[in-house]
């Protein structure tokens, strides 16, 4: 299976779809998700994007839908171009797919040896090779921290620096050799995952990318739309949470003349929601997951 959608039920509630309605899923991955929006639709569209190549192997041929094989950073130029200048409710399930963590090629996970590659579109220039042999001391300490989260990234990225004086490290496990001696045993796996978290993220700037997209779904949606986003670690979720809240990614709240607030969104669950207990029981994956889900306000400033 490509992908098992995470939350699928609740995501759909969040979007409230109008059958005749359009839509927008930006991460169709294996169209898990998809297939339950378009299932919903009557004469509505549904726009879908990935930038993966793989991903639009699973594209369906049905006339309500379009798929774009792009970044959904561009979202608001492909809406544009194709004459939607709004729409009624914008997805995004981020990350990467269990597709790219079950490709050994793609180098996404440290189960499997192969090149460090950790690019979700195959045409980018920048590849994990290049991050972990070129980038700086300085800023392999950054992106281990802001998004790996690690405690020590000092040490993980002296490790790096160290070996790769001695030979190029081009693969996935002469990066698990290098680092590994570096982390207690029984917080191994642990570590590695944020490790390559870490450096996946970077690869594909995602958060850049996230940032982009989510300031476009401010013009994007219509009064009433709404913005349901599934994330998958805390910088992330930080990212979408305080946009909901306040309009910006940074979370700055703006006041009116009277000093209330004001956003342009109306938050629909004031507390996350994540995925039962069954669900993580049955995949794993979604264990991470955090919802989201904002309506877009019906009177602007
Ligand atoms: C978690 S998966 C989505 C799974 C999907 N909801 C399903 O049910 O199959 C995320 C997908 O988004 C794509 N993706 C991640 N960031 C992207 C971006 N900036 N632009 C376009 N696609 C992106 C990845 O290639 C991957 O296929």
């Amino acid at each position: 299976m490509y992908h098992q959608p995470v939350l699928l039920k609740e995501s759909l509630d969040g979007l409230n779809i109008n059958p005749d309605g359009i839509y927008v899923d930006a991460t169709f991955g294996g169209g898990g998700h998809a297939r339950k929006i378009l299932e919903q639709l009557n004469n509505g569209i549904l726009i879908a994007f990935d930038q993966d190549k793989e991903a639009e192997k699973n594209a369906f041929e049905d006339d309500r839908f379009i798929f774009i094989r792009h970044n959904f950073r561009y979202m608001k130029n492909f809406l544009k171009y194709m004459g939607y200048k709004q729409v009624d409710g914008i997805f995004a399930d981020l990350g990467v797919s269990s597709y790219h963590f079950n490709s050994p090629e793609r180098g996404f996970s440290f189960r499997f040896d192969s090149e460090l590659d950790m690019r979700m579109n195959q045409n980018s220039k920048l590849t994990a090779k290049h991050v972990v042999n070129q980038y700086p001391e300085k800023d392999l300490f950054k992106i281990l921290r802001e998004y790996g989260e690690l405690n020590k990234p000092g040490k993980i990225a002296k490790a790096i620096v160290n070996i790769r004086e001695e030979h190029n490290i081009n693969t996935t496990q002469q990066l698990v050799d290098a680092i590994t001696p570096y982390f207690p045993d029984r917080f191994r796996n642990k570590m590695l995952a944020k490790v390559f978290q870490a450096i996946r993220i970077e690869v594909n700037r995602e958060i850049t990318n996230l940032k982009i997209f989510l300031n476009q779904t401010k013009e994007l949606l219509k009064p009433s739309g709404r913005l349901v986003v599934i994330s998958y670690h805390s910088i992330e979720d930080r990212l979408v949470k305080n946009f909901m809240k306040s309009g910006n990614t940074s979370g700055e709240l703006h006041k009116d003349f009277y000093g209330n607030v004001s956003s342009p969104f109306k938050l629909i669950n004031k507390k996350i929601i994540t995925p039962s207990e069954e669900e993580i029981e049955e995949n794993n994956r979604a264990r991470s997951a955090k919802l989201r889900i904002a309506e877009k306000e019906e009177v602007q400033e």
